[in-house]
Formats: C-alpha cells, structure tokens, sequence
C-alpha cells in the first residue's frame, strides 16, 4: 500500500505518518506539503527513509499532483488551512488550500482511480447550544460559521459530487477538536501551555465557556487507519471521543498540572462568531467499524502533552513570539 498523505508535515498529518509506519509495516508514504507557517520537517524527523518520502508543493498544483497521485494506491488528504482566526483575519489562503486544492487532488483522484480520504472538522456543522442534549451525527445539516469552517464545508462537497457524478472510490470523516503532540501554538492547548512556560497567563475568549469535544490525535489516526482500509465508499464517518469540556475546564486543569493557581488566568476579546459548543455522536464508526478511542482520561492524555511540550521547547518556541504578537494586535 503506497499512500499519498498531503498536509502531513502539520499536526495531525504527521502523527498520522507516524502511526501508519508503526501499525502497517508493509505501508510506504509520500508527504506532500507546502510547508506553510503550520507545518515543519522536525515533525517528520527520524523516519525510515525507505518507507518514507517527502515532497515540498501546493496540493493546488495540478501537474505536481497529477504526477504524484499515479504512483500511489491511495490519497489520505489532512492539507488544509485549518486556524479559524487566521481565516477572520484573511479568508485568502482557506479558499485556495480548503477548496481549488481538494478540488485539484480530486481531480486527479478521478482521472487515476486512486482511493481517497477527506479528513474534515465537526465544525462544519455549526454549533449547539450549551444545555441541548443534542450531539452532530452523520445527518446533521451543515451550518458553517467561519470561512474556515465553510471552506471545509465545500471541501465535503466536492468529495461528495466526486463520488456521485464521477465514481471516485471516497470517503469523508468529520472529526472534533484534536490535542496531543506537534500542534501548533497558535492553537488553544498548546497556547495556554506555552503561556504558563514562558510566563505568561492563558488567555480565554469571552467567558471562557464556549465547549469542545476533546480527543487525543492518535485515536483520530486510528480511526482514519480504520476508515481507509474498511470504510463504506462514499459514506462519511463522525470521530469524536465523548470528551466534552468548557475552555475553563482545560484551562484550569492546564495550570493545576503546572502547579499553578487554578484561576491565574485572562479572560480577553471573544472571537466574532465564536461557536458555542461541538459534540460528537460517534456511533456508527464505532458499531460499523468497530472502533474505539484508547485515551479515554483526558487529565492523562492532557498531561502527557504538557509534558512533550516541556521537553521540545526547541520544536515550539521559535513560534511563539510571533504568534503571542498577532494575538496580542487583536485584544486577545
Ligand atoms: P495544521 O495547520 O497543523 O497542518 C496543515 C498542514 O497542511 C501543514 O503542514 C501545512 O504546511 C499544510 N498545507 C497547508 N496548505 C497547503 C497547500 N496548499 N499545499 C500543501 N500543503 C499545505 O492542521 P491540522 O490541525 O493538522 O489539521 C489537519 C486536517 O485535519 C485539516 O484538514 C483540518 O481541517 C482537519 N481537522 C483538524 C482538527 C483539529 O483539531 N486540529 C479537527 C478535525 C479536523
Ligand atoms: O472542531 C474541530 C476544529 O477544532 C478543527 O476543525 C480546527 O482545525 C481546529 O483548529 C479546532 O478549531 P477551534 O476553533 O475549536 O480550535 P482553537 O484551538 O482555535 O480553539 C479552541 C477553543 O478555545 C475555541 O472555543 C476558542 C478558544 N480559545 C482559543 C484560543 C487560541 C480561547 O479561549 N483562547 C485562545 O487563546
């Protein structure tokens, strides 16, 4: 099986690399990524070179992809412009990654019959409200906030014209809020923890109340592992984890780890259009597939995270100041 994993330089895209090599010996991968401010090589050091490869480039790049797709079996797509601020601030590249580059990427899917997978977000189906009892299943309608959001919305569309009109061999999974290892710091966890390192206090938006459902990234690479080789053609498949949370929740419990006052915090700027809560019902991934998260406590998995982020300084920190700067232009 030789795969062609796009965005894998970024968070969930590298460790999903990691996890395949691991799990499936006989697997080969091609990353193919631009390497935009979100992804890095020192997320892919330290691999086999003879079950691994690398290629800088723009999924957007017809004749780049059209030369790669054929030498693979199958394409298992994480590229994406994926930070809903940096959407706020310019829409420009989510439409270019998030929509002409699946479109690209499909396009050559097509024309090569090579079997592909859409990673996307729960975000595409806007929100809930804090006391419904309601979670997102496979027939939720889409409802997108942001131009991140949306962008990804029409992303799962063309995937899902693609296989109607065309026949192309896909599927889509919609996952919730992912932590763990090599995230970027402009995302929530590793802000605030990152903060407490280096002396500043985290800082939530609005009341700090706003809800996400929490999984650790490597059951999102099972759970993708396990739609790509037994997944339904043409079905989408919802990953969650059952790991509810408010923002202050994990922030008070990121700075009781760090032995810090469970109320050393700032509450700052909401962000316009701010979702209100995500929950996954993943039901049918788990009763058709058989599925099942392994990090079921978040304080451990939490934990452990904080922990990596203690000891690769040197992977995050050129980041931070950067990023605390942009945050900071914006009241946040
Ligand atoms: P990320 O921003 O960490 O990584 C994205 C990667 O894509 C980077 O390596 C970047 O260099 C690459 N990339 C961007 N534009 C590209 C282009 N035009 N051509 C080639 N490569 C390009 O993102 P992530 O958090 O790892 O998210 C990966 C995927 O998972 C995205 O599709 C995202 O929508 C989806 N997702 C993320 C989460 C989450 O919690 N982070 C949850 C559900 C779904
Ligand atoms: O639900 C899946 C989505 O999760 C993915 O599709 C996105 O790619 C991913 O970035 C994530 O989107 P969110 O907007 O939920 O994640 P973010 O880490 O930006 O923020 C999580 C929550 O924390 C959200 O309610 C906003 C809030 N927040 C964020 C930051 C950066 C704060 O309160 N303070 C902060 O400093």
């Amino acid at each position: 099986m030789r795969l062609l994993v796009t965005g894998g330089a970024g968070f969930i895209g590298s460790n999903f690399v990691r996890y395949v090599l691991g799990e499936r010996p006989a697997v080969r991968v091609t990353v193919l990524d631009n390497l935009s401010y979100a992804g890095s090589l020192r997320s892919l050091e330290g691999l086999d070179p003879e079950r691994f490869r690398f290629v800088r480039g723009d999924i957007a790049d017809a004749d780049l992809v059209g030369g790669l797709v054929p030498e693979h079996d199958a394409i298992v797509h994480f590229a994406a412009e994926s930070h809903n601020d940096n959407s706020l601030r310019d829409p420009t590249p989510f439409v270019h990654t998030n929509l002409v580059g699946t479109f690209t990427l499909l396009e050559a899917a097509r024309r090569h019959d090579v079997r592909f997978h859409h990673i996307s977000t729960d975000e595409v189906y806007g929100d809930l409200a804090l006391d419904d009892p309601a979670r997102f299943t496979e027939s939720t309608p889409y409802n997108p906030s942001s131009p991140y959001s949306s962008t990804k919305a029409g992303s799962d569309l063309l995937v899902r014209a693609w296989v109607r009109s065309f026949g192309v061999r896909a599927t889509i999974s919609n996952c919730s809020n992912n932590y763990g290892p090599y995230q970027h710091v402009e995302k929530f966890i590793p802000r605030q923890i990152t903060n407490v390192l280096t002396g500043l206090r985290p800082k939530l938006y609005g009341d700090g109340l706003n809800v996400r459902d929490w999984i650790h990234t490597e059951d999102h690479s099972s759970a993708v592992l396990a739609i790509l080789e037994r997944g339904r053609i043409g079905e989408t498949y919802l990953i969650g984890a059952d790991g509810e949370r408010s923002n202050r929740e994990v922030v008070e419990a990121i700075l009781e780890l760090l032995g810090e006052p469970s109320d050393a915090y700032d509450l700052v700027r909401d962000r316009p259009g701010h979702d209100v809560r995500y929950a996954i019902d993943s039901s049918k991934l788990r009763a058709e597939l058989g599925w099942a998260p392994r990090y079921t406590d978040f304080r451990a998995g939490l934990a452990a995270t904080i922990q990596w982020y203690r000891e690769h300084e040197d992977w995050w920190r050129p980041a931070k100041d950067e990023v605390e700067a942009a945050y900071a232009a914006q009241g946040q």
